[in-house]
């Protein structure tokens, strides 16, 4: 997978009892493991599973300690799990952030302690902390999926018009307006001219985002949006950010939607249940983000930084099978610009479901129909 052997410079302290400044005659070593802190948003969502499961077997295997925890989608359970980590005495931490907004007093703790904090997935604002961040190209899929609708209504040539909802994710999560902008920017000339319409008129991020990517809840607000304008009136798009998502606003059309047509849906992660939706004709496609990659990523950060190593731009051209952009002038926290190792997304439609089985992630179930997870 890598270039270089993460094993190999992987696990301990070695105090030896004589450098330390104990008797010389103390000869024996004592090994200190270090620890990992892994903070994730919640086992609710399939893929923080799967991140949690990923990141924690590779530092495990490679000889480190792992403090696991989910916040269950509260900021403040977050800050308080952070806080007992630093307690305890972790080396490092390794954060998916319920709110990137809310982390900055803990995290100056961090920083006195001297201890590395790596943003996992979403961005960590508003802190001098922060050194790395590990990620997919948050706009690029924003933009896939405003590309997807785009081609399939032949947007560029149609003399058609169409109806578009956009349903976005939780303004806490630093990511979800950059999937809305990454999609909305594709979409806008075409708003612009006509083509398509919102007839909710709810044009903004702050309008369409959903309170904890909650699939409940983006069922309750397309049933309302469906009662409201599209009683007589045909839906073409609805433009879901995420699987979760794209869940609600599929049950939501499936029990209160009239028209005559398949809307398309969009998503992303390539939740299993979601994947079976693609198969049925209920999801039109998901933009697909390889966590196990994502964590391959963040672990040689975090394996460097644990050995007083310094992750340049040059890593990212060390991954043989991993796509990864470094990029040092997109994201900035607020404090500053971030250094960002950028993985790339892929597209899945029913068409290219294979692909999701060639790269060890899923497997056909029994019937050769529906994915299932391939662990
Ligand atoms: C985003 C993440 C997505 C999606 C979403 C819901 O930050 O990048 O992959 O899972 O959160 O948790």
């Amino acid at each position: 997978m890598k270039k270089f052997l993460a094993a190999a410079s992987a696990i301990v302290v070695a105090c030896s009892m004589a450098s330390c400044g104990a008797k010389k005659e103390t000869s024996k070593q004592t090994t200190v493991k270090k620890t990992i802190g892994i903070a994730m948003p919640s086992q609710k969502l399939e893929r923080w599973n799967n991140d949690g499961e990923s990141l924690k077997s590779q530092f495990e295997q490679a000889g480190y300690s792992v403090d696991l925890r989910f916040s269950e989608n509260d900021a403040d359970q977050q800050n308080t799990d952070i806080n007992g980590m630093l307690k305890d005495g972790v080396d490092l931490l390794l954060i998916a952030a319920v709110d990137g907004t809310t982390l900055s007093d803990t995290l100056t703790v961090a920083k006195e302690k001297n201890i590395p904090v790596v943003a996992y997935d979403r961005l960590i604002m508003d802190t001098d902390a922060l050194t790395y961040y590990v990620s997919f190209d948050n706009y690029a899929v924003g933009k896939l999926q405003g590309e997807f609708v785009k081609s399939k209504l032949y947007l560029t040539s149609t003399t058609s018009e169409y109806n578009i909802e956009f349903v976005a994710g939780d303004a806490g999560d630093n990511n979800a307006r950059y999937f809305f902008n990454g999609a909305y920017d594709v979409l806008k000339p075409y708003i612009d001219n006509n083509t398509l319409h919102i007839r909710s008129g709810k044009n903004t991020f702050e309008q369409v985002a959903t309170k904890d990517w909650s699939s409940e809840i983006a069922e309750q607000n397309m049933k309302e949006t469906l009662a409201s304008y599209y009683k007589d009136t045909e839906l073409h798009v609805a433009l879901c950010a995420n699987d979760s998502t794209a869940l609600g606003v599929a049950n939501a059309l499936a029990s209160d939607y009239k028209g005559k047509n398949t809307p398309i849906i969009t998503g992303q992660d390539g939740d299993v249940a979601n994947l079976k939706n693609i198969v049925d004709g209920t999801q039109s496609m998901t933009v697909y983000k390889n966590v196990h990659d994502e964590a391959a990523v963040a672990f040689e950060v975090c394996r460097m930084l644990l050995d007083g190593d310094i992750p340049t731009s040059k890593l990212a051209g060390e991954f043989e099978n991993i796509k990864v952009n470094y990029d040092s002038e997109s994201y900035n926290n607020g404090v500053r610009y971030i250094q960002s190792y950028l993985l790339v997304p892929n597209v899945i439609t029913s068409e290219n479901l294979q692909l999701l089985v060639d790269n060890g992630s899923y497997k056909w179930d029994s019937e050769k129909k529906y994915l299932e997870s391939a662990k």
